[in-house]
């Protein structure tokens, strides 16, 4: 009997506590399917980040799912969202990637709308509308919009939570990563982008904390000497999630490390204005932190040399998992520096990230064959009936010592925060269907 996707992840419900999940989630049709209206259609979903567009006007194109949306700052400096459809008969109204404009007008019958949505030029109103079309009705859909330490959420649910209650204690996490001197952060550019046929799922979870692969994935980096690590760090750090948001991080420890590895003294001094003393008691010794938002957003900080041996220069990259469809991702990867850093380290940080990150970036080839693999195992009919074992640190309690919110085990080679993942995502799976586009007019 073939069983539909609902009763199926029901019977994940029982499955997942005991460390146990379907193989099958990581390239599934019908997952896709819910997934486009429980999960893309509720959660807070990041678009990019405030300083790709800075001035009044500019804009840029993203999605959350299969939804267009147009980011764009506004005449006051707000940031707005909107999907990318005419209300007259649903043409694109914004073409480019990237710009700056003062309205949007629909190549079709030529409506236009200002930046803030209000549909401000209907052609021929008072001759074929007899004006009668009331235009204050008519604006863009608006998508709801939050921000965060630079980062630009979107969110297509008009009851979703406060971003806030979203990130629900993460933000302590993201400060290292987004504001880590308090000045806050900038992109290198836009971001690098390809398409790749690997679940968005596959890659979320790897960033989550998947210390365990580094040593065999990664093994030529820590051969050659071009990132400072041992095995050691399978016994060290900490593996820390928030129970029921889905967020995790995964905090890699090398024994020996110089305190702030990789970042110049002024950022190393930034780092001691701008966070609190528990931040920078974690973060200094850190080797690298990788942690994954909830759903799609994956951040990883960490020191690369280009002289094997050398300590090498620390580089921060964000990747957004934007899921094409069942087993197929386009991956956007940005390169995040602190404003105030030394225009030296900016560039050599955007160096490592390079040659790290990206289409030709030697990790991103390394972890996305690995995940094309997963995801074309996971597609296949017999793996249907197949569960994955997530055994790894169950047994391990919290440790209470730990200053930082959530729930954090050591050391961080665990799949602990991987089931508090996959329980999160299936209790919005498992939620009672709302409506998705609240907002609708
Ligand atoms: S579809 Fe945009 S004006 Fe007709
Ligand atoms: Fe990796």
């Amino acid at each position: 009997m073939t069983l539909s996707p609902e009763m199926w992840l029901h019977r994940m419900r029982e499955e997942v506590p005991r460390g146990r999940v379907p193989v099958r989630i990581f390239n599934d049709p019908s997952v896709w399917q819910l997934e486009q209206e429980r999960i893309f259609g509720r959660c807070w979903v990041v678009l990019g980040h405030e300083s790709e567009i800075p001035g009044r006007g500019d804009y840029m194109l993203r999605y959350i799912a299969d939804n267009a949306v147009i980011v764009v700052r506004d005449e006051v400096g707000s940031i707005r969202g909107h999907l990318n459809m005419c209300r007259h008969r649903g043409a694109q109204v914004c073409r480019a990637e990237l710009g700056n404009t003062s309205h949007f007008r629909c190549s079709y019958h030529g409506w236009t709308y200002d930046t803030s949505g209000e549909l401000i030029g209907v052609p021929y109103h008072k001759e074929v509308y007899n004006e009668r079309l009331d235009r204050s009705e008519w604006g863009l859909v608006p998508v709801r919009i939050e921000t965060y330490s630079g980062l630009i959420f979107g969110s297509l649910d008009a009851s979703a939570e406060p971003l806030a209650d979203f990130l629900g204690g993460f933000q302590w996490y993201l400060d290292y990563f987004l504001n880590p001197t308090g000045a806050g952060t900038e992109v290198c550019g836009p971001p690098d982008k390809w398409i790749v046929d690997a679940d968005w799922k596959i890659c979320a979870e790897n960033f989550a904390g998947d210390g365990y692969h580094l040593p065999v994935t990664h093994q030529f980096g820590v051969k050659f000497g071009y990132f400072p690590s041992n095995n050691r760090t399978h016994f060290e750090g900490y593996a820390v999630h928030i129970p029921g948001k889905g967020h995790g991080i995964g905090l890699g420890k090398t024994p020996g490390l110089q305190p702030f590895s990789g970042l110049p003294e002024e950022v190393q001094e930034g780092m001691k204005r701008g966070l609190d003393p528990d931040q920078v008691e974690v973060f200094k010794d850190v080797r690298s932190a990788i942690a994954t938002i909830f759903p799609n957003l994956s951040l990883v900080s960490q020191p690369f040399s280009r002289t094997p041996g050398k300590p090498g220069t620390r580089f921060c990259g964000m990747r957004l998992w934007h899921p094409l469809g069942a087993g197929k991702i386009q991956v956007y990867c940005w390169c995040v520096v602190p404003k105030d850093a030394p225009a030296a380290y900016k560039e050599e940080a955007y160096r490592s990230f390079t040659l790290l990150l990206g289409p030709g970036g030697v990790f991103d080839q390394d972890d996305l064959d690995n995940w094309r693999s997963v995801t074309r195992s996971a597609g296949s009919s017999a793996a249907r009936q197949l569960t994955f074992p997530y055994d790894m640190g169950q047994d391990r309690e919290p440790d209470p010592s730990f200053p930082g919110p959530g729930v954090a085990v050591s050391p961080y080679v665990s799949e602990v925060n991987f089931v508090n993942l996959w329980s999160t995502w299936l209790e919005y799976m498992l939620a009672d269907e709302r409506a998705a586009v609240g907002d609708v007019r």
